[in-house]
């Protein structure tokens, strides 16, 4: 869906912030990018709709170039969230979300809908939220109706830059949960830039993980964790982010298994957190051995919600 072949960019200045890069973004994938401050993330983001021109090489969507685009329709049909709280304080919530359908000259009845809509997808009372001004909000509830206001003309893609990096971490929790829920009933294509590896986790299909303008790895949370490319990337979502459990344990997170399922994959109840991650790498479910039985199942999400879980508890205490 969205294509970068040897893309480069290089400021005015004579920084190269990204530097001949190749990636595939899958349709209906929440691929996130992740690297540490001045990696290239918000270039590599901003050039996806043009608001950075590029240096080199091309990006293209569904198979057409970005600069064949007219820049309006390019714009409008990629939503864009920010770090820092970008409504527009003067306007009201419903006012902030209608930017786009305006644009789009959509019917004055079915922007009233959409607003509506989508502020009750968030969990905003649109009676109480739709006239209020951004200011009679909290952070979090701001942020919400930022994301909405990026889906309301309703984009196949979103580009969600740090969106959350600036709440308190139980907001950031709730807003990351809404949009784990929201992304299984709208599917959107999802590009989303942190610099915090348990949100990428959390969060992510698959993860790019730069470094000084490059690519150093493309994967899984699953293939991540169980083969870093280097020692960078270990280091990364290693335990300089918590993200070794001791302790793990697969007899904690073993769910039933029904008779008539056939498993591929077989590991000990006794299995340490990296090789589960590599046979998870391979495998959605993976049949747990004890002593020659088979006791139950485990999969990808149980293991995922157990790290996320377990870096939450180290990040609180
Ligand atoms: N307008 C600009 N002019 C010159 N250098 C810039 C500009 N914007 C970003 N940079 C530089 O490009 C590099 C990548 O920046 P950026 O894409 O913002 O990284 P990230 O989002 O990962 O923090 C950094 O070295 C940054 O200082
Ligand atoms: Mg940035």
């Amino acid at each position: 869906m969205i294509q970068f072949d040897n893309v480069s960019k290089q400021y005015g200045d004579g920084t190269k912030a990204v530097d001949s890069i190749n990636l595939h973004i899958k349709e209906g994938e929440f691929f996130v990018i992740i690297g540490p401050s001045g990696s290239g993330k918000t270039t590599v983001l901003k050039m996806i709709n043009r608001l950075i021109p590029l240096t080199a090489g091309t990006i293209s969507i569904n198979g057409k170039r970005i600069s064949d685009y007219d820049i309006h329709e390019l714009r409008w049909d990629i939503g864009y969230v920010l770090q820092q709280i970008a409504l527009f304080p003067h306007m009201t919530i419903g006012e902030n979300i209608a930017i786009v359908p305006e644009l789009k000259n959509w019917e004055q009845g079915k922007i009233k809908e959409r607003i509506d809509e989508l502020l009750e997808m968030v969990g905003l009372e649109p009676d109480i939220y739709r006239s209020r001004k951004p200011h009679e909000l909290s952070g979090g509830q701001q942020q919400r109706v930022g994301v909405t206001r990026a889906l309301a003309a309703n984009p196949p893609i979103i580009l969600m830059d740090e969106p959350f990096s600036a709440l308190d971490p139980i907001s950031r929790e709730k807003l990351q949960e809404d949009l784990i829920h929201l992304q299984k009933k709208i599917k959107k294509t999802i590009v989303f830039v942190t610099h915090d590896m348990k949100e990428a986790i959390k969060l992510g299909d698959r993860i790019c993980v730069m470094k000084d303008g490059e690519i150093v790895q493309i994967g899984t949370p699953e293939e991540l964790l169980a083969n870093p490319e280097n020692e960078f990337v270990r280091q990364f979502v290693g335990e300089e982010h918590g993200l070794s459990i001791k302790g793990f344990s697969l007899q904690d997170l073993i769910l039933p298994i029904s008779e008539t399922e056939q498993y591929v994959a077989v590991i000990p109840a006794s299995a340490s957190l990296e090789e589960t991650l590599s046979l998870l790498a391979a495998h959605d479910e993976l049949a747990v051995e004890e002593g020659g039985n088979i006791i139950g199942m485990v999969n990808r999400q149980a293991v995922i919600r157990e790290l996320a879980g377990s870096m939450q508890k180290e990040v609180r205490s």
